[in-house]
Parts: structure tokens; C-alpha cells; sequence
């Protein structure tokens, strides 16, 4: 059965309807996106709508998180296809701002998170995380929820955007969903969809070299120089794969880490160009 979803343009439009929603006491919760929504964004709704009376999603590919030479004027977008999608799911509204409306002609205010922010993701895209944590702290400041759910795909952003909510007293409880990947394992992603048919077969070493450090962590190897450089083999052999990095971080302060200890836990973390595309990936470990 198909919801009637309510489309919200400006933030003060935003700001009252959830303020409705708090005078009828229902809780709210935010799924931000920048639209192109998979399976992956989905079960974030579902997550939020597990947890909230309400759910609104967000759809806004935000300007101020490329980088130069990236790929914003690109990125794939389709509103029809996404509020057919949403229709499916429990939604109520989806905040749909122009770039106009969100950053006007004399905005000079950014949010930044100081350290998490500086190593991984943050040396090969430097200004993105403030771009980030910026556009969250808006939206949080427009649709005013109780809960916001991200991906686990995005691990880094997803603990910068913790931090963030911490230290800025935000007051909201922020949700991190596993990653949901295709049947062959690839992480779903927004940007697959400029994977041709061979680099989406390439694609897959990424996942590969994660389920080969899970069996090495297995059989009890917790140098992680040793694991890095045995996932790095693989990559190797792929030739569409310019492999940017591979780290082992602890779980919550991504501090890069040499030996693997019992009763921690980490992410091991991938970025990788399958030709023109980036793409990212990660594991959670717990020991
Ligand atoms: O993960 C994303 O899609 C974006 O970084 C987010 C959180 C919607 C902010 O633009």
C-alpha cells in the first residue's frame, strides 16, 4: 500500500511541522540523505520507524562536502523514483530543500569536528567531513528530531556525527545501521551506479579483502601490518582498482592501531577507485 508522503521545501516549513508533531507528542526521526535512495537507505527507515512515531526523510546532495575535483554536478539524482520508493515505507515527510534555501548568498557558518575528522577519509577529502557536520547540524536545527539514523557504511562519518552531537548538546539519539550489501557482497551505495559491468565485477575485491581479514583475525593473527598487507595482495590483481587506503582503527576514536587486543573493538576500513569511481567499505571487528 502506498503512503501519501508530505514534501517539505524551506526550513520554516520544516520547523513548524515538527513542531506540530511535538505538540501532538510524537517523537521524530531523521533519515538524512542525498537522495538516488537504495535497499541500504530503506532500512534506515525502517530503523527510524521502529524507534519514532514519525519519520521524515531528508533528501539534499549537499554542495559544501565535494570537493573540487569530485563528483556533485554528477551524482546521481531522481526525486520521482525516490518518494515512489519512500511511498512503500512508513514516511511521513521528506525535507526537500533547494541549495538556495539552505546555504543563502551570505553564509559563513560552518560546523567542524577537530580530530576524528583529520585521518582516513579526512587526508584524501579534506574539506568534507566540515561539509558534513555542517549540513547534519542544519538539518538537525530544521526538522528537530528525537532519533537520526546513518549508515555504518559511512563509519567515520557516522562517529564524527556522534561526536558532534555530543559536544553540540544536540540532544538527539543518533543511530548507527549495518551496512546492506548485494547479494555478491558489495556494499550498496548510491555511486555503484556508475560501476560498469566489468568494474562492478572488480568491485567485489573490496569485499573480498575484508572477508580475508576476517579469516585471518580468525585464525588468531592481530598484527595489523600483517593483515593490511595480505588484503593489499588482492588488490594487486585487480587492474580497474587504485586501492587509496586500507586502516585498522579502534571501533570509536578511529586511532589507527598496530595490535589487536581482546575485549576491543575495530573497524577495518577501505577506500578503494574501481576505475573513476570511489568507493568505500568497512568491517567491525569485536574481539
Ligand atoms: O551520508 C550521506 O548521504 C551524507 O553525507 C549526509 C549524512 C546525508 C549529509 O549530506
Amino acid at each position: 500500500m502506498k503512503n501519501q508522503i508530505k514534501i517539505i521545501e524551506t526550513c520554516a516549513q520544516m520547523r513548524e511541522y515538527s513542531l506540530n508533531l511535538k505538540t501532538e507528542n510524537k517523537t521524530i526521526g531523521l533519515v538524512p540523505t542525498m537522495g538516488y535512495l537504495h535497499e541500504g537507505h530503506l532500512s534506515l527507515v525502517d530503523a527510524a520507524s521502529e524507534k519514532c512515531d514519525a519519520v521524515v526523510v531528508s533528501i539534499f546532495v549537499n554542495p559544501t562536502q565535494f570537493g573540487k575535483n569530485e563528483d556533485f554536478s554528477k551524482y546521481p539524482r531522481n526525486f520521482e523514483r525516490d518518494i515512489e520508493l519512500l511511498s512503500q515505507k512508513k514516511v511521513d515527510a521528506v525535507f526537500f530543500p533547494s541549495a538556495k534555501e539552505i546555504y543563502s548568498e551570505n553564509y559563513q557558518t560552518y560546523v567542524e569536528v577537530e580530530e576524528i575528522t583529520k585521518k582516513q577519509e579526512g587526508e584524501f577529502r579534506p574539506e568534507h567531513f566540515k561539509g558534513v557536520t555542517t549540513i547534519v547540524s542544519i538539518l538537525f536545527n530544521c526538522v528537530k528530531p528525537d532519533v537520526a539514523v546513518f549508515g555504518r557504511k559511512d563509519a567515520q562519518q557516522a562517529a564524527i556525527i556522534k561526536r558532534m552531537t555530543d559536544d553540540l548538546q544536540f540532544g538527539i539519539k543518533v543511530i548507527v545501521a549495518p551496512i546492506i550489501r548485494e547479494i555478491d557482497g558489495l556494499a550498496m551505495s548510491s555511486r555503484n551506479v556508475y560501476l560498469s559491468g566489468k568494474e562492478r565485477k572488480d568491485a567485489l575485491v573490496l569485499r573480498k579483502s575484508l572477508d580475508s581479514a576476517v579469516k585471518m583475525i580468525e585464525s588468531g593473527e592481530r598484527n595489523t601490518k600483517k593483515i593490511i598487507s595480505g588484503m593489499k595482495g588482492l588488490y594487486s590483481k585487480v587492474d580497474s582498482a587504485e586501492l587509496q587506503y586500507i586502516r585498522i582503527v579502534e571501533e570509536k576514536s578511529f586511532q589507527e592501531i598496530e595490535i589487536l587486543d581482546k575485549g576491543n573493538s575495530y573497524y577495518i576500513l577501505i577506500a578503494c577507485k574501481i576505475g573513476a569511481t570511489r568507493l568505500i567499505d568497512n568491517e567491525l571487528i569485536g574481539l
